[in-house]
């Protein structure tokens, strides 16, 4: 086979620059590991930044995420026992998030591939990248006993964290940043009636906590807890119990709460992957940087790799340009960088560190107290939250 961008890796970003480049007549072929079903049954984080929003429309598929999604121009932090508001429209001059889960974002795009005809292949397996310092890059992947090739000029490594095409680049050409954070996040679906219209993250020695949803009927909660918890370690009851004590009483009283639809541990990492390009080989979203999800970055940075990438390629085969291509990298780790500090700062105010002395512990309240005294730190929280321009 052959196309002009291969794209490995059908979560948001493969699929989001892969539709994107065929409105503009540039051919891909997407090549993901698992089934479409496997895919769709992730439940991943729900807050769309402005600017991915305008990518989805600009992809043309927009359409649901602007008739259920909720736009939310505020968000709480609750410490000390109160709810604080954080006015995202207010001190960030006019902008808001979109409410809408990664898991029906991704369901559009794979609706609008299916639309236009798109080549998304599922169940690829042994998925390979070649010659990729080579100007006739090409991949190949198996098809039950069957190795079938793409070539192909540039591909695309989308492949999220755990993907192949990081581990194609060469050791000595790649530098590694990463930090693991002592504690985990465990998150239970519910189908309640979120507590709160907007966002609560709350604070508390205990540990913190965060009050999400997914629509008016459809919550979506969690607590911090130890790596060393699983998932099994925690009933219902427990978590309801546990999440209740974390929120100020009057928020607690007004709780509902009801069976778990879904339960699941995340651990808490920063990782960047230095540089994003190799040689034919771009990296985007999880398989180049992930953050942990405090202040809700992951797919945000994801989407602007997206955006450069998008507009390199419509440049290259468009204009005969290659600039973007050249500059990809630099301007990706940029804005990569800015999220990485965004959600390292949000995750150290809010979480209770295992390992923190009294100092810190006075810096962390400082740091709360100064954000909610000063309204140009908190012009800062609210331009990060919305997301830097791309
Ligand atoms: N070959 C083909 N596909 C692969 C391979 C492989 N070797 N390894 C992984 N994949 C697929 C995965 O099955 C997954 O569907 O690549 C896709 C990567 O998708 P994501 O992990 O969702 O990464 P990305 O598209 O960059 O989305 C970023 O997802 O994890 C969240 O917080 C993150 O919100 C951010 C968003
Ligand atoms: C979620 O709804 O899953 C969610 C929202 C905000 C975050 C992280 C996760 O910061």
């Amino acid at each position: 086979m052959k196309t002009q961008v291969c794209i490995i890796g059908g979560g948001p970003s493969g699929l989001m620059l892969s539709q994107l480049l065929h409105l503009k007549g540039i051919d891909t072929i997407v090549l993901e590991k698992h089934s479409r079903e496997y895919v769709l049954s992730r439940i991943r984080a729900g807050v769309l930044e402005h600017g991915f929003a305008e990518l989805m429309r600009e992809a043309q598929c927009g359409e649901r995420m602007d008739a259920e999604g909720e736009i939310h121009e505020g968000f709480f932090i609750s410490h000390d026992g109160v709810l604080d508001r954080v006015d995202l429209e207010k001190y960030s001059g006019g902008s808001s998030v979109v409410v809408y889960g990664q898991t029906e974002l991704t369901r559009d795009l794979y609706d609008a591939r299916d639309k236009m005809n798109g080549a998304v292949i599922h169940n690829a397996e042994d998925v390979k990248p070649h010659d990729l310092t080579s100007d006739k890059p090409y991949v190949t992947y198996r098809d039950g006993d069957e190795v079938i090739r793409i070539d192909c000029d540039y591909v695309i490594g989308a492949d999220g964290f755990h993907g192949v095409s990081r581990k194609s680049i060469p050791r000595d050409v790649l530098t590694e940043y990463e930090k693991v954070y002592p504690f985990g996040w465990l998150g239970v679906l519910s189908r309640t009636k979120p507590v709160s219209p907007e966002l609560i993250y709350a604070k508390h020695e205990r540990g913190f906590a965060l009050c999400s949803l997914r629509s008016q009927v459809l919550s979506r909660y969690y607590i911090q807890v130890p790596l060393s918890d699983s998932v099994e370690d925690w009933s219902d009851d427990d978590f309801w119990a546990e999440l209740k004590r974390r929120l100020p009483q009057e928020v607690a009283d007004r709780m509902e709460t009801g069976p778990s639809i879904e339960k699941s541990i995340a651990p808490l990492r920063s990782f960047v992957a230095e540089p994003m390009r190799y040689g034919n080989l771009f990296m985007a979203g999880d398989a180049a940087h992930i953050v942990p999800p405090t202040g809700a970055r992951g797919l945000n940075s994801a989407a602007s790799d997206i955006y450069y990438l998008y507009h390199a390629m419509v440049a290259h085969y468009k204009d005969g340009d290659d600039s973007g291509l050249e500059n990809y990298s630099a301007k990706a780790l940029a804005r990569v960088w800015k999220a990485q500090r965004f959600s390292w700062w949000m995750t150290t105010l809010l979480h209770t560190f295992p390992d923190s002395i009294p100092y810190d512990q006075k810096l962390q309240q400082t740091d709360l107290e100064y954000l909610f005294s000063s309204e140009k730190a908190l012009g800062s929280l609210a331009e990060n939250y919305v997301g830097l321009p791309f």
